[in-house]
């Protein structure tokens, strides 16, 4: 969603904004702008569209300056156009103001600062704040305070970047519900909503914390709370390399990704097995570690793939664990009235750490006292602050809007989860070490399958002007329909629906002819015979099939028209390795399309807002 970078220093930040929003497009965005500071005042440059517009549009203009910010906007508040593009200004063009998040309560601010004459000119929620704070500056407040003494009006989330020309040496940044961290270097700082931003110049970051407002200058900053209090700041170092968030080669991230998942799932793993014990060791939960094996129920809370993630680990807890497991849209979860108590734990999925549901639902459970644990990919993201303890995935970045990879790691950290509570549990030696071995066979496997590549192409470009597609799988292989629909959906904009294969009797049957092609997940295990059953209904009614078998399943391929045929593990990992064939499959019917896949439409990486 929106992004946020700024500037302050000895250097042109023009060329460093522009970079910048460039590291941030992956977020998904649908207007750009930055914002300079000079000794005329502030000048904004803006434009529609990709940052490469804009970067257009100001080449051969006088703009430079060293100090500036920059912003990505995803629309909510008014149509993407320029007007409604970040920075906004004030009415005497010296104060600008980019913002991520919602300001709830705009209306009313709006109303009354209309009232005191103030002239509106977007359609955003934004534009009140910056109106707000000039209100406080034209009674004579610094920027600073004036910047506080707005943002205590204001209900919502913001992540925010002011700059005043009254004091043409300082940005003042503030956040709330929406990621910022500064970014130190020598003689200069910056500023962004998200360290990729950042990679290229300092690896030494501050991560803000809601309520925090800070004042940052070239060769200082200070961090204080909505009551002035200062607030001594940890700087932290990223590992983050700038390799890790380009191309590296690949036509697109989120093949680089899919083909990264070897080693990705191995990293989830590294160092976190123990195979003479049968089980598995996760240093930043192993404190709760028997509080979490003693819960009377885990819940499961997370959007989109990670959701997903989350109906397998179900499976793996009621199968392993003996523990109640239930699933919950994060979304729905936090409005609902959830009876959560102090002897469950909740556990948090999210890629990035920032989905705006997921952190709201996060809060609600530690109100209500339960153990909440994380399970990030992204290191010192707010949800990974906020958790009680947790379990970095150790993916490397995702860029790709499609998640892939973080898909792959979050099914291994919950397989972790689980034998680690399985064997506090009833699980036998010998099991755990099945379990143990199993996973560390998965890396070889998963490049068996990458080696497939070719073969899901060609499948691929036969199917690419389909308008439905079905995806049906059962038991563990259920969540994998939902997961290969939702990849095909978000980056082809094909409609696919996933179902429980059993479901499809009670439904969506009607929709089977010669055009639909439906996607089964049909591994050997207990369920085998039974989708053989429902792969020969599909059949029977002409519908087009590709099958997701195992290598030594023959009989397969009397029923389908195509098969992809992958190694064989133990259930609880099956989803690891059939998620893949079907994320290759998305991604080469959306390049055969000729769409932007990287950059669905519509789409965010992070959905950081409600
Ligand atoms: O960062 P998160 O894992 O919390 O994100 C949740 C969803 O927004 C995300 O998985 C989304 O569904 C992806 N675009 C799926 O590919």
């Amino acid at each position: 969603m929106c992004g946020i970078v700024g500037y302050i220093g000895n250097k042109n930040c023009v060329p460093i904004l522009i970079g910048g929003l460039k590291q941030l497009e992956y977020r998904g965005y649908d207007s750009a702008g930055i914002g300079v500071m000079n000794h005329n005042g502030v000048h904004v440059v803006k434009s529609v569209g990709k940052v490469a517009a804009l970067e257009t549009k100001i080449n051969g203009s006088p703009f430079r300056s060293t100090l500036g910010i920059g912003h990505t906007r995803w629309a909510t508040h008014g149509v993407p156009n320029e007007r409604n593009a970040h920075p906004h200004v004030n009415n005497a063009g010296t104060l600008m103001v980019i913002h991520n998040g919602i300001i709830e309560n705009y209306v009313e601010i709006k109303k009354t600062l209309s009232a005191e004459g103030f002239r509106f000119v977007t359609e955003t929620d934004t534009e009140a704040l910056v109106h707000l704070i000039d209100s406080f500056i034209r009674r004579g407040y610094p920027l600073f305070k004036a910047v506080r003494a707005a943002l205590s009006q204001v209900k919502g989330t913001y992540g925010i970047a002011v700059v005043h020309a009254s004091e043409p040496d300082c940005i003042v940044v503030a956040k709330n519900g929406s990621p910022l961290t500064i970014g130190i270097g020598d003689s200069e700082n910056f500023i962004a909503s998200d360290v990729s931003a950042l990679v290229a110049h300092t690896k030494q970051i501050v991560y803000l914390e809601d309520g925090d407002i800070a004042e940052i200058r070239r060769d200082s900053f200070f961090v204080n709370d909505m009551t002035d209090q200062r607030i001594e700041k940890e700087v932290q170092y990223i590992t983050v390399k700038l390799e890790e968030i380009s191309k590296g080669g690949y036509p697109h991230f989120m093949l680089k990704e899919i083909m990264e998942q070897p080693e990705s799932v191995y990293n989830a793993m590294r160092g976190r097995l123990l195979y003479d014990e049968g089980t598995s060791k996760l240093g930043g939960i192993d404190e709760y570690a028997d509080r979490l094996a003693d819960s009377k129920r885990i819940i499961i809370s997370a959007c989109g793939t990670s959701w997903h993630a989350g109906l397998v680990g179900e499976y793996m807890l009621e199968q392993y664990a003996e523990t109640p497991a239930e699933v919950e849209y994060a979304s729905e979860f936090r409005y609902r009235n959830p009876i959560i108590t102090k002897d469950d734990t909740v556990l948090f999925i999210s890629q990035s750490g920032e989905t705006a549901d997921t952190l709201a639902a996060l809060k609600e459970t530690k109100r209500k006292g339960a153990l909440a644990l994380g399970l990030c990919n992204v290191v010192g993201s707010s949800i990974a602050r906020e958790s009680t303890a947790g379990v970095y995935l150790h993916a490397g970045p995702e860029i790709g809007v499609a998640s892939t990879k973080a898909f792959t790691a979050q099914l291994t950290a919950l397989a972790l989860i689980t034998l680690m509570i399985a064997r506090k549990k009833r699980l036998s030696l010998t099991d755990g070490q099945t379990i143990v071995r199993e996973l560390q066979m998965i890396p070889d496997k998963i490049r068996t399958i990458l080696r497939l590549n070719a073969q899901i192409e060609t499948i691929a470009n036969k199917f690419a002007d389909a308008r439905n597609f079905l995806y049906l799988g059962r038991g563990y292989n259920f969540p994998v329909a939902l997961e290969g629909a939702l990849k095909l959906k978000e980056i082809s904009y094909i409609h696919a629906e996933g179902y429980p294969a059993a479901e499809m009797k009670h439904g969506p049957i009607a929709l089977i002819d010669e055009n639909m092609p439906a996607v089964f997940i049909a591994l050997k295990d207990s369920t085998y015979e039974k989708i053989l059953s429902n792969i020969q209904e599909v059949k029977a009614r002409h519908g087009k099939i590709i099958a997701i078998a195992n290598e030594d399943d023959e009989e397969i391929d009397n029923y389908v028209d195509y098969s992809i045929k992958i190694p064989r593990t133990i259930r609880m990992l099956n989803p690891i390795l059939s998620a893949i064939p079907l994320q290759l499959l998305a991604y080469h019917i959306a390049v055969h399309k000729g769409l932007n896949v990287d950059q669905p439409r519509n789409l965010a990486k992070s959905v950081t807002v409600e």
